[in-house]
C-alpha cells in the first residue's frame, strides 16, 4: 500500500524551493537506484551528482547550447522550460550507461544490450523518484539534456552514453495529477 501511495502521489516537479538537500537524503535516493533489477544484473548505471556551481554550469551549458540551436532555426522542444526547472533545483543527477558509447549504432547485436540496459536504467530512475517521494523530495526526470549531450559529456569528462538526468529538491509546487489512460485502454487480455 505504501508503494502504491508513493506511485500515485509522485509528480514531475518544475518549481523547487531554494533549500539545501542533505547529502544523506541524496544518498538514500542513490541507494534506491542501485537496488533496481537489471538485465543479467549488469547494473548498467553511473550517477553524477551535481551541486552548487557544478550544477549551475550544467544548466548554463544546456541553456547556451539550446540557444545556439534556436539561432540555427532548429527545434529545441521543451528544453528551455526544462532548463528553468534545473536552474531552481539544488541537485541534478546525470545518469550514464558506462557499457555504451554515444557513438554506438544501436542495431544488430547492440540493439539487444541497448534495450536491456536502457530498461534497467529506467527501473533505477523510477526507484529513485519513488524514494525521493517517500523522503518528501520533488523530482523531474529529464531527457532534454540530449540537446546538449556532447557538451555535457565534455564538461563531465565522460564519453559513455548519457541516458537521462534527474532534478531533485524540495517542491515549490503541488501539481494536480496529470492524465493517464486507463489500464483497460492499453491492455489486451487473451
Ligand atoms: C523518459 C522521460 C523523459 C522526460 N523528460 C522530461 C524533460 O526533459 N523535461 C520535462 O519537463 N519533463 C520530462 N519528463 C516528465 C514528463 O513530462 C512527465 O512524467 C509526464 O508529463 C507525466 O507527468 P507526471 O510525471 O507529473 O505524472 C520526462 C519523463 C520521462 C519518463
Amino acid at each position: 500500500m505504501q508503494i502504491l501511495q508513493a506511485i500515485s502521489t509522485r509528480r514531475s516537479i518544475r518549481n523547487f524551493k531554494n533549500q539545501h538537500v542533505a547529502r544523506e537524503l541524496i544518498e538514500q535516493v542513490l541507494i534506491a537506484g542501485v537496488l533496481a533489477p537489471s538485465g543479467k544484473n549488469r547494473q548498467p548505471w553511473h550517477f553524477t551528482v551535481l551541486l552548487g556551481e557544478k550544477k549551475t554550469t550544467l544548466v548554463d551549458i544546456l541553456e547556451s547550447t539550446v540557444s545556439h540551436l534556436k539561432e540555427q532555426g532548429l527545434q529545441t522542444g521543451s528544453a528551455e522550460w526544462t532548463a528553468k526547472a534545473m536552474r531552481q533545483a539544488p541537485v541534478c543527477i546525470v545518469v550514464h550507461n558506462p557499457y555504451a558509447s554515444a557513438e554506438d549504432d544501436d542495431n544488430g547485436a547492440n540493439r539487444y544490450w541497448s534495450l536491456v540496459d536502457t530498461q534497467s536504467i529506467g527501473a533505477a530512475i523510477q526507484n529513485m523518484l519513488l524514494q525521493a517521494e517517500a523522503l518528501n523530495l520533488g523530482t523531474l526526470w529529464i531527457c532534454d539534456v540530449f540537446y546538449a549531450e556532447q557538451q555535457i559529456n565534455n564538461f563531465l569528462g565522460r564519453n559513455d552514453e548519457m541516458i537521462a538526468a534527474i532534478a531533485l529538491g524540495y517542491a515549490d509546487a503541488a501539481p494536480a495529477a496529470r492524465p493517464r489512460r486507463a489500464f483497460s485502454e492499453v491492455t489486451t487480455w487473451l
